[in-house]
Parts: structure tokens; C-alpha cells; sequence
């Protein structure tokens, strides 16, 4: 194992512990890095005691330590910028001072190195632990903190950023994305870090996103561009409110990011440790698009489910019967399913209920029994019809979420989260359990084992349809309410990781009323997550771009629907370049129709082994030109998908796809042509990837909403 580090003598006693399998050796060390491949955080011990750090991604190792380089800067004691943390002692001392105690790394994992620096008050015991999991090769770094202390009371954690990573001064950019319902990370910001403090945030409780996702880009040569210049991503593994400040102090930036500190003040026992969420950081110094493909390679082995395993064709009834479905109109299209070439069907909101019927939106939730009258033998029956059918059978589910028009609100009117003496403010007719309450806990985690439980379910949707308003909780005690915010989080992790143990073989689907939780946070116990409400292709090739800058195509899930009234192939196409999935009534739909549909999965099952396990090329951006196009590239190099979405009429120019062996040859092959269009130009002919590359390949569309699939294969 190499460790890069530096020995210093500079006055104050460090310890670097170095580890082979898990055993720590020490070794004097004041400087020291946590480093990857091509990445490395430089830390320093000053001689004062307290720890430094060098700006990410500069040089210069000699310039002046100054308190604005501190390392994970504490308020009250000189530090007079944003703090990453703020702590009121047991005594009400509302000032902190964290001096450098000792380094340990351990190989706990091939290529994946923990480094632990202990840091410690001197007139408290009070104790933080700044953690880094480095990925040597992907150069990714995952950073959290730990927080104990033995003082005779509780503190109050006031602030407890996850990370307060230290960059240059200047000529940095931030690349952010705004949204909102179905509109999620449609609206991508790039401006640059200038003195002050921006900040990104959520105040919402229950998800992370709808207006700004907790992943973002810093670019250190400029705007940030595909294929060139430093770049470094950022996501936030929470999915519950969060803040990252961008705080420039005009010396030097500090990306300070991790629980929203708003109304979130934890007082933390003596003896208990605070763990904050982890922050993911990957670099790349050849742009965006290496910088997701490194990503994206960590989040199949680390940050998702099954990432290896390529994901089934879905269908879901959702936009094609809303509320309006029986037993026979569900079981009366599974066999066009079949026919068609689908695996997988998915049975939306509305199978439960009985006092409470859930007809509708306002009524039912939180009683999981299916309704006697729509489902008079229960779930079974539909799920052993689906695989009699050779279909697989999913359920959709909201366990978090209880209507008061439903028996549960009626018994445990106390279950809820709501602030007393205020009128109860609904959103879709809906409120959410109060999970920091063992009892709900224990009735959600019922609910989930009923649900998934029913044999021949092997995939459930997990939705999430409102976000808090009144965060106000009768369990938790009149000094505790503040923990809301966190403590449910957790609770829902505690929830979510169950149910990925209980049930290892049950594909799961994140979904959040459209995109409201895309975080590696919930990611981590599903396969895949639902960005958006909005189906529309036109809209959905902006939005899966922005998307996979953080977040393999894998998991985005992307049905085919009639929204926007788009052509069925170009709808098609653009589903085919993510997770793909349809949620259509296919006996409604026209013979033509049909037939591009069929031909698109059987496609996909062609290429999915290249675009879910391959690398993504994003080729040409959808916000700039007329169009956009990506490729995938199997691991081996031997096969691509190119995918080119046309989003006004535009030149038929040539398309150049990226990543390919230029050694190679590659024979050409257009994927379930569109209706009536010319073959391409290179249709069945054979290029090396040196040539493709170069001369490019002529799509076959030239109008809005066409698309172009093309697969090269060898
Ligand atoms: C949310 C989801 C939809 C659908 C409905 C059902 O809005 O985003 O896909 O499941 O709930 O009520």
C-alpha cells in the first residue's frame, strides 16, 4: 500500500497509524494526505496545534497557514468566518477549539483506505473525528465526521457540517441545479464562488430535493466543460434537509456541507457519538464526463443496489388507469404485456383501503389492507396471475404517509408530525407519521414486511408524496423537538436498510412525488429512483443529462408515457438511454405504435448490458444545441449505443461518438428504425473507432422529437 505523506518537525507531536488489513502502525508525521489516484486533501498541523488544510487542486505547499485554512473550523475562538462546527458546552460555554490529537489509516477494503484524524477540545472532553474513505481508483473520497464528548450534560450541536472541504481563493465556479415538481435538476446554474456565502439548501425534512438537489460540481479552470479542466462533484448522502454554504472569505473557499443547522440544534448525550451524513467527493482533471464515469463506476459497486445486474422492462399502470382499476382491467393487460416483450408489471397507488376506499387521493393511506371490493382475494392472486404469465409482479407503496380520511389517523391521531395549536396543513391530502416514534416504527416496518411479504412480489415502488411543513412532534419531548429533522432521517434509513435485508431478492424504486429524493443517502438501499413526475421526452433529455452527471443511467427510471403527445419513437428512444420502462394502456395503443414499442424493447434487451454496465459519453448537450446525444461503451470497448435526441429541426450532421477503441472495427447498425425514414448513410458498413470518432456518424433524424439509436458492434 502506498501512502503518500510528508514528515515535518514542526513543533507539535502527530501521529500517522498505517494499516495493512486493518492493523493500525503508527508513525510521526504534521503533514499528511488523504489521497487517491489523481486526488489528494493536504492536512497540516500548524504551530499552534490546530489542523490546516491546502486548498484542493493548488500547488503550493509553503504559502503562510492562516486561521481562514483551518481544517474544520469551530465558532467561537478567533474563527470568525462560516463554521463547520458550533457547539454550546454543558456549562453554556459557547465556544469551541479543536487541536490536533492523532491520525490512523486503515485498509479496510483493496483500494478503499480510511484515514481517521482525532481532534480534541483541551478545556472540554470533547472529541471529533474527521473520517475519509479514499477510492484510489475511481478518485472518489467520502468524508463524515464523529462527535462524542463526556462533559457533565448534554452539548448542543448547533452546527455539524459533514465536510468543510478547503478550496483556492479565486476562478472557482459552482454548478448547481434548480428545479421543482416536475421540473427536478431541469435548471442548471453555473456562477462563479465570489466573497460571501451561497448557500444550497433544503428545509423540507422528509427529502432532500424538489427545488435543489444536494449534489453539485466545483470547477477550478473555469465554467466546467465534458471533456476538460479540474472538476470536482459533490453529493450529499442525506435525504432529509440539508445545506451546503459556499463560503468565501476572500483568502480561500470552504465548501461547508451536511445537515441543514436550520431549527436543527441535537443535544447530544455524554458518551453518545453524532454521526454526520457522508459527503462524496470525486475528482476527475479531464472534465464532467470522466468525472461521472468515475462515479458512476462507484455507484454500481458502492452507491446502489444490484449495480451489476442489468434491470428487467417494466410497466406500470399508473398513467394508464390512474385510481380507476379492478382485478380483471389489471390482470386484462399482463398478456399484451407479454406480447409485447415486458417483464416486469408494476401496480400503482389505489389497491387499498376498505372504510376509506383509496379511490381517489384523499383517502386510504396508511391502511395497507388491499380493498375487499377492487381485490377481493387479496395481492397474491394478482401477483401469481402476473408470473403465471411470466411476468414479474411489483407493488406500489407510501409507508411513511397516513390520509386523516383513513382508519390509522382515526386510532393514532397522535402518530402524526404537526405543530399543536396550528390548523393542520395537508399537501396531497396527506400528513407524515411521526418515524421518531418507536410505535410508528414498528407499524411501518409491519406494514412493509405485509406488503413485500405477499408471495410473487419481487419489486416495490417506495413513494413519498408531501415534505414537512409543521415539524412538530408529541413524541419527542419540549427541548427535543429540534431532532425532528434528523432523527427521522435516520429512523427512515433504519426503515429502508430492514427492507433491503429483509428482502434481498425485492428490486426497489425510490420515488418522492416526482424526484423529491435523489440522494446517494436512500440510494444506497435501492436500485433505482424516479426522477420526475414528468415524463414528457422532451423534457426527459435535458433532465436525465443533468442527472447522470452524478447518478448512473441505470437508476434513473424512465417510462414511456403520453405525456407531451410526443411520437412513440422518439418516446421510446429517449426511456431506452436510461432505466427503461412504459406506463401506457397498450391495448389503446395504435398497431404502429405498438409494433416501435416492441421493436424498442426488444432493443433494449439487446443493448441494456452496454447502457446500464457501460460507460456513459455525454457527447452533445441538450441545453446548448438542437439537440442531444450520448453514447454508452460496453466495458470491453467491443460495443456501443449511441443515442441521438432531436429536440428542434437541426442540420443532419454527423453525430461523433466518443470512447471507442480506436484500434477497433465497428460495424454499423441503426436499432429499431423509425417508421418511414431513410436508412442511414452507414448503415451495415465497417469503420475503426479512429475513424468513427473522427468523421462521426450521420443519425437518421433531422426533425424535432426524432431520435436516432445506432449500435456499434464488432
Ligand atoms: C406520485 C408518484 C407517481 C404515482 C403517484 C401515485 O405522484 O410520483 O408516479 O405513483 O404518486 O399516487
Amino acid at each position: 500500500m502506498k501512502i503518500q505523506f510528508y514528515l515535518f518537525a514542526l513543533g507539535v507531536a502527530a501521529t500517522l497509524f498505517v494499516a495493512e488489513n486493518g492493523v493500525a502502525n503508527p508513525v510521526a508525521a504534521n503533514k499528511f494526505c488523504v489521497s487517491t489516484r489523481n486526488f489528494a486533501l493536504n492536512f497540516e498541523v500548524g504551530d499552534d496545534g490546530r489542523l490546516y488544510q491546502r486548498a484542493v487542486g493548488t500547488a503550493d505547499g509553503n504559502e503562510k497557514l492562516l486561521r481562514t485554512h483551518e481544517s474544520y473550523p469551530q465558532a467561537g475562538d478567533g474563527y470568525v468566518w462560516e463554521p463547520a462546527l458550533q457547539v454550546v458546552h454543558a456549562d453554556g460555554n459557547t465556544s469551541t477549539a479543536l487541536f490536533f490529537e492523532s491520525v490512523t489509516r486503515t485498509n479496510d477494503d483493496a483500494g478503499r483506505e480510511l484515514t481517521q484524524i482525532k481532534l480534541h477540545d483541551p478545556a472540554y472532553p470533547l472529541e471529533v473525528t474527521l473520517n475519509f474513505r479514499a477510492d484510489r481508483e475511481r478518485d472518489v473520497v467520502e468524508e463524515w465526521t464523529g462527535i462524542i464528548h463526556h462533559e457533565s450534560g448534554a452539548v448542543t450541536l448547533e452546527r455539524m457540517a459533514s465536510t468543510a472541504l478547503l478550496l483556492p481563493p479565486k476562478n472557482v465556479y459552482l454548478t448547481h441545479f434548480f428545479g421543482d415538481w416536475a421540473k427536478e435538476m431541469l435548471t442548471p446554474i453555473t456562477e462563479q464562488i465570489t466573497p460571501g456565502t451561497k448557500v444550497l439548501d433544503s428545509k423540507m425534512g422528509v427529502r432532500a430535493d424538489q427545488f435543489q438537489n444536494p449534489s453539485f460540481v466545483l470547477s477550478l479552470d473555469g465554467p466546467p466543460v465534458e471533456n476538460s479542466g479540474r472538476v470536482l462533484a459533490g453529493s450529499l448522502e442525506w435525504s432529509g434537509s440539508f445545506q451546503c454554504a459556499f463560503d468565501d472569505n476572500g483568502e480561500n473557499i470552504h465548501a461547508l456541507c451536511g445537515v441543514n443547522p436550520f431549527a436543527s440544534a441535537y443535544h447530544l448525550n455524554p458518551g453518545e457519538t453524532f454521526t454526520t451524513p457522508k459527503m462524496i467527493w470525486v475528482w476527475s482533471a479531464n472534465g464532467l464526463g470522466e468525472m461521472s464515469r468515475k462515479l458512476h463506476r462507484w455507484a454500481r459497486d458502492f452507491g446502489m443496489r444490484d449495480g451489476h445486474k442489468t434491470r428487467a422492462v417494466l410497466l406500470n399502470n399508473w398513467e394508464a388507469t390512474g385510481f380507476e382499476f379492478d382485478f380483471s382491467r389489471i390482470v386484462g393487460l399482463y398478456d399484451p404485456a407479454k406480447a409485447l416483450g415486458v417483464e416486469l408489471f408494476l401496480l400503482d397507488d389505489g389497491w387499498f383501503g376498505n372504510k376509506y376506499p383509496r379511490v381517489n387521493d384523499h383517502a386510504g393511506l396508511g391502511d395497507w389492507q388491499p380493498n375487499r371490493s377492487r381485490l377481493p382475494d387479496g395481492l397474491a392472486p394478482l401477483a401469481t396471475e402476473a408470473v403465471k404469465r411470466g411476468l414479474r409482479f411489483g407493488i406500489w407503496m407510501e409507508p411513511e404517509m397516513v390520509n386523516p380520511k383513513s382508519e390509522l389517523f382515526e386510532q393514532h391521531p397522535d402518530w402524526v408530525i404537526r405543530q399543536p395549536k396550528r390548523a393542520l396543513e395537508l399537501q396531497r391530502n396527506q400528513l407524515v407519521l411521526d418515524l421518531t416514534r418507536p410505535k410508528v416504527q414498528a407499524f411501518e416496518w409491519q406494514s412493509i414486511q405485509n406488503i413485500l411479504g405477499v408471495p410473487d412480489i419481487s419489486y416495490a415502488k417506495w413513494d413519498c408524496n408531501r415534505y414537512l411543513t409543521q415539524p412538530g412532534s408529541s413524541y419527542l419531548a419540549p427541548d427535543r423537538q429540534s431532532h425532528l429533522w434528523i432523527d427521522y432521517v435516520n429512523a427512515l434509513y433504519a426503515l429502508m436498510d430492514k427492507t433491503a435485508q429483509a428482502f434481498p431478492d425485492t428490486e426497489l424504486m425510490l420515488c418522492s412525488g416526482g424526484g423529491g429524493r435523489v440522494d446517494y443517502g436512500a440510494l444506497k438501499y435501492f436500485h433505482e429512483f424516479w426522477p420526475s413526475d414528468n415524463t414528457d421526452p422532451t423534457q426527459r433529455v435535458p433532465m436525465q443529462w443533468d442527472y447522470s452527471y452524478f447518478f448512473p443511467p441505470m437508476a434513473i427510471a424512465s417510462h414511456v408515457t403520453h405525456w407531451g403527445n410526443r411520437p412513440m419513437h422518439f418516446a421510446c428512444s429517449v426511456a431506452m438511454s436510461a432505466r427503461f420502462g412504459m406506463d401506457l394502456d397498450l391495448n389503446k395503443l395504435s398497431a404502429q405504435d405498438k409494433a416501435i414499442c416492441a421493436g424498442a424493447i426488444s432493443a433494449y434487451k439487446r443493448i441494456r448490458d452496454v447502457t446500464q454496465l457501460g460507460d456513459l459519453y455525454r457527447l452533445e448537450n441538450p441545453h446548448e444545441g438542437f439537440r442531444g446525444a450520448l453514447d454508452f461503451v460496453s466495458p470491453d470497448r467491443a460495443r456501443t449505443v449511441v443515442f441521438v435526441f432531436q429536440l428542434k429541426d437541426g442540420p443532419q450532421s454527423p453525430v461523433h461518438p466518443q470512447g471507442l477503441d480506436p484500434a477497433k472495427n465497428y460495424t454499423i447498425h441503426e436499432l429499431n428504425p423509425a417508421p418511414g425514414r431513410a436508412a442511414i448513410p452507414q448503415e451495415g458498413k465497417t469503420f475503426t473507432g479512429e475513424v468513427l470518432m473522427r468523421d462521426g456518424i450521420v443519425p437518421s433524424c433531422a426533425h424535432a422529437v426524432e431520435a436516432s439509436v445506432i449500435e456499434l458492434g464488432s
